[in-house]
């Protein structure tokens, strides 16, 4: 149930946004418009009808349509007008700091160069930082369902921009590809200094979340809510004090929940673990971060102890610097005081 108070509290909040994709957040509107910008064909005549096609029983129906959906970006101004129209969405939400996935394969594998995406992407970041005062961090993925030397390919990619990237991450389709498939390349990855999370036990298995721990050494689990169907993973979770970066309204999308009650942030706070609220793919899932928190808070009531406590762990399971933490959580204390 909404509760008036609650609700302009999470309004109010400073926020970080830890479990983003970035072309997850390609709106109808703007596909179209990029696909007539670009000349590209599209399968669908309307917005309406693209939003009728957001139907999905699980993980692959929704990537299908995705990667279909990245077709139209295809030149820096794309990428560019793609993360501006993410992080005014952002803004609106009171989000404060961003770290963002890209999907480099998803490009390259087009023909589209990998410094078109990155230089894009982050001049946007770059304009977001200095005009609407949201810092930022950018990840890219290795997409699973391709092989661990296309990983590696990608990785070398990176090396001649690795000052303006900041982690790795592992996504796409889980069930099959397990973190094992990648852990050299994630070992190489932490080599050369990136920050390493990784998703998992979004449809996999506990086992996919040990192996992430174990065998990726991942500083965050993105997800992870099949993490809790096992104890002894639960707490040493909980015991190390990792981040899980929970996405609400795209576990409803894509059938990882059956409702929003079952939403699994309320356990994940009780069981002393650091959850927090994302967005994910939020064109396609039916809502930025700020959406995703009202619809957790009033499906759960959460007091508003768990949501600031949600917001504060947004900032505590960042890759920004203990000063930057510090001083984020303290006007999350001072909007809380009201
Ligand atoms: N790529 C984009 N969104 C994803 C998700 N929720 N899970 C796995 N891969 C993704
Ligand atoms: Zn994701």
């Amino acid at each position: 149930m909404t509760n008036p108070s609650r609700s302009a509290l999470i309004d109010r909040l400073p926020k970080a946004e830890l479990h983003l994709h970035i072309e997850g957040s390609l709106e109808p509107e703007l596909l179209f418009a990029l696909a007539t910008r670009n000349g590209v064909a599209i399968p669908f005549d309307t917005i309406e009808a693209v939003r009728a096609a957001y139907d999905f029983s699980n993980l692959q129906d929704f990537l299908d349509i995705y990667y279909q959906g990245m077709s139209v970006l295809l030149t820096e101004q794309d990428f560019f007008d793609l993360t501006w129209a993410y992080l005014e969405r952002a803004k609106a939400d009171n989000v404060r700091h961003v770290e963002i996935f890209f999907d480099p394969q998803g490009h390259t594998e087009r023909g589209v160069a990998f410094e078109t995406a990155l230089n894009g992407i982050e001049a946007a970041l770059k304009a977001g930082e200095a005009e609407l005062g949201i810092s930022y961090r950018l990840i890219m993925c290795f997409l699973r369902h391709l092989s661990e030397e296309d990983a590696f390919a990608t990785l070398e990619q990176a090396l001649p921009h690795l000052e303006r990237i900041h982690g790795v991450g592992l996504d796409s389709s889980e069930v099959g590809h397990p973190p094992a498939k990648f852990q050299r390349v994630f070992a190489r990855a932490r080599e050369l200094g990136l920050h390493v999370t990784a998703h998992a036990g979004e449809e996999g298995p506990p086992e996919y979340v040990h192996e992430a721990l174990d065998l990726l050494e991942v500083e965050r689990i993105d997800h992870g809510n099949r993490a809790l169907e096992d104890a002894a993973l639960v707490e040493r979770i909980a015991a190390e004090g990792l981040t899980l970066t929970v996405c609400p309204l795209s576990n409803l999308k894509l059938c990882v929940i059956g409702d929003i009650t079952d939403s699994p942030v309320k356990r994940m706070l009780d069981l002393g673990l650091k959850a927090t609220i994302n967005s994910d793919d939020p064109a396609y899932f039916g809502g930025y971060i700020g959406a995703n928190f009202h619809a957790v808070a009033d499906a759960l009531d959460l007091s508003e102890a768990e949501v600031v406590r949600l917001a504060e762990n947004s900032f505590t399971g960042s890759f920004l610097p203990m000063a930057d933490q510090i001083q984020h959580l303290a006007e999350i204390a001072e909007v809380a005081r009201g």
